[in-house]
C-alpha cells in the first residue's frame, strides 16, 4: 500500500476514534513551534523557540537566517513536544504544519520536516493555513466555542474582518488596503528607536503615556469596512521627525499611547460598524459573538477595547490567551484537526504556499 493509502484509510480510522491526538509544527516567520493538541481543544504540550534574539541585530526577520534556525530547531522542537505530551510518534494520530502564508524558505523547513516524518510513521499530515490557525486559538481557550463568529484577525502580515461562517469556511468582510496593523506597529516602534519586534513594545510603553497628547488622523477607506493604516503611520513618523529637528526629547511614552489608542480605535471602530449593521447577523442571535486573533490581539488596549464594545453591544468576546496570540503550534494543531475530521490531508507533494489566502 502507497503512503496516500495508507494516510486514508487511518484518516477514516480517526473519525469515529475518541480521542484524535494531532503533531503540530509552525515555522512561517520566526518561531520554531510545535505542539501536540487532542480533539482540536485541549493542548497537550506547547513549546515555542523564538528566533527573536537573532534577528534583533538586524530589526526584523532575516528570511535566510529564520530558515537556517528553523532547520537546526524543527527536530528538537518536535521532540520536546512530544516528551512532554508524554507521547511517542508512533502514539499521535496525524501530523499537521504550517504551509502557507510566510517565507517560503521557513514554510519550506516545516513542511520538508513534517512530511518525512509522516512518511516514516505512515500517519496523515494536514497542511494548514497560518492565519485559520490563528483564528482556531480561540477554539483552545474557549472550549464551548462553536461557528458563526465575526473575527478580526490582526498580524503582523493581516488585518481582516472576517465570518467564520463554519470550521473552514470563511467570508471575507474587510481588510487592510495597505499595512496591516502588525507591521504598522512594528514600524512606528522602529520609528521611536525600540528594538524588533515593536508592538510589544509599544504597548508596554504606551501603558505610560497620555493616548490624547498627540493628535494623528482618521483613516479614511473606499470599502466601508476596510483598514488603512499607511496614512496614520506616515502622519505618526512626521510628527517623530518634527519633535527630532525641533531638538526635543522624544516623549515617547506619550507618542507610542497616541499611536497605539489611533491604531486600536480604527480596528474596533469597523468592526462596531459591521456588528452594528444589518448586514450581519447580530439580531438573529445566529451567532456566537466577536473574537480577535493574530499576534496584535495580545495588545492590551485592544483587548480594553474590544471588552467596551461587547459589553455595550451585549454580545460575547472571545480572545486567546496571551500566549495563543503570537505564533504557536497548538494553533495549527487545533485547525488541522477539523480539517482532518473532513478528511482533507495532504499529499506528500505539499508544497509551501508563501502568498496563501484565507478566503
Ligand atoms: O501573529 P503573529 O505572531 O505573526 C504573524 O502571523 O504575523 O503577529 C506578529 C505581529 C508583530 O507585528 C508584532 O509586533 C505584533 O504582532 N504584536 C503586537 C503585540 N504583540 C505582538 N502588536 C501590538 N501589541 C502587542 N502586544
Ligand atoms: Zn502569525
Amino acid at each position: 500500500m502507497d503512503y496516500r493509502e495508507i494516510a486514508r484509510r487511518k484518516t477514516d480510522e480517526l473519525k469515529t476514534q475518541g480521542k484524535v491526538r494531532v503533531l503540530a509544527l509552525e515555522t512561517s516567520c520566526d518561531e520554531t513551534a510545535a505542539a501536540v493538541v487532542e480533539n482540536g481543544r485541549h493542548i497537550l504540550s506547547n513549546v515555542v523557540f523564538s528566533q527573536i534574539d537573532l534577528h534583533e541585530l538586524y530589526g526584523g526577520v532575516v528570511p535566510e537566517i529564520a530558515s537556517r534556525a528553523h532547520m537546526e530547531a524543527c527536530d528538537r522542537v518536535v521532540d520536546q513536544a512530544l516528551r512532554e505530551a508524554g507521547l511517542t510518534l508512533a502514539e499521535t494520530d496525524a501530523l499537521a504544519v504550517t504551509k502557507g502564508p510566510g517565507l517560503v524558505g521557513a514554510l519550506l523547513t516545516g513542511v520538508n520536516c513534517m512530511k518525512g516524518l509522516a512518511f516514516a510513521a505512515g500517519k496523515p499530515l494536514v497542511g494548514v493555513n497560518h492565519i485559520e490557525g490563528h483564528v482556531s486559538a480561540n477554539y483552545l481557550t474557549h472550549p464551548d466555542l462553536e461557528p458563526p463568529f465575526l473575527c478580526l484577525v490582526v498580524s503582523g502580515g493581516h488585518s481582516h474582518l472576517v465570518e467564520v461562517s463554519d470550521y473552514g469556511t470563511y467570508r471575507l468582510l474587510g481588510q487592510t488596503v495597505d499595512d496591516a496593523a502588525g507591521e504598522a506597529f512594528d514600524k512606528a516602534a522602529r520609528a521611536l528607536g525600540l528594538p524588533y519586534p515593536g508592538g510589544p513594545r509599544i504597548d508596554a510603553l504606551a501603558e505610560e503615556g497620555n493616548p490624547e497628547a498627540f493628535t494623528l488622523p482618521s483613516p479614511k477607506t473606499d470599502g466601508r469596512y476596510d483598514y488603512s493604516f499607511s496614512g496614520l503611520k506616515t502622519a505618526f513618523m512626521n510628527t517623530v521627525h518634527t519633535l527630532e529637528q525641533k531638538g526635543q526629547t522624544l516623549p515617547k511614552a506619550d507618542l507610542a499611547a497616541s499611536f497605539r489608542r489611533s491604531v486600536c480605535r480604527e480596528l474596533i471602530s469597523k468592526a462596531r460598524l459591521l456588528l452594528g449593521s444589518g448586514e450581519w447577523r447580530v439580531e438573529s442571535g445566529a451567532m456566537s459573538g466577536f473574537a480577535l486573533a493574530g499576534g496584535v490581539s495580545a495588545n492590551r488596549e485592544l483587548r480594553r477595547m474590544a471588552a467596551e464594545m461587547c459589553g455595550e453591544l451585549k454580545i460575547p468576546l472571545f480572545m486567546p490567551e496571551l500566549n495563543l496570540c503570537t505564533d504557536n503550534g497548538a494553533m495549527i494543531g487545533s485547525a488541522a484537526y477539523y480539517r482532518l475530521m473532513n478528511g482533507e490531508i495532504a499529499g506528500l507533494e505539499l508544497n509551501a504556499m508563501p502568498a496563501l489566502r484565507l478566503v
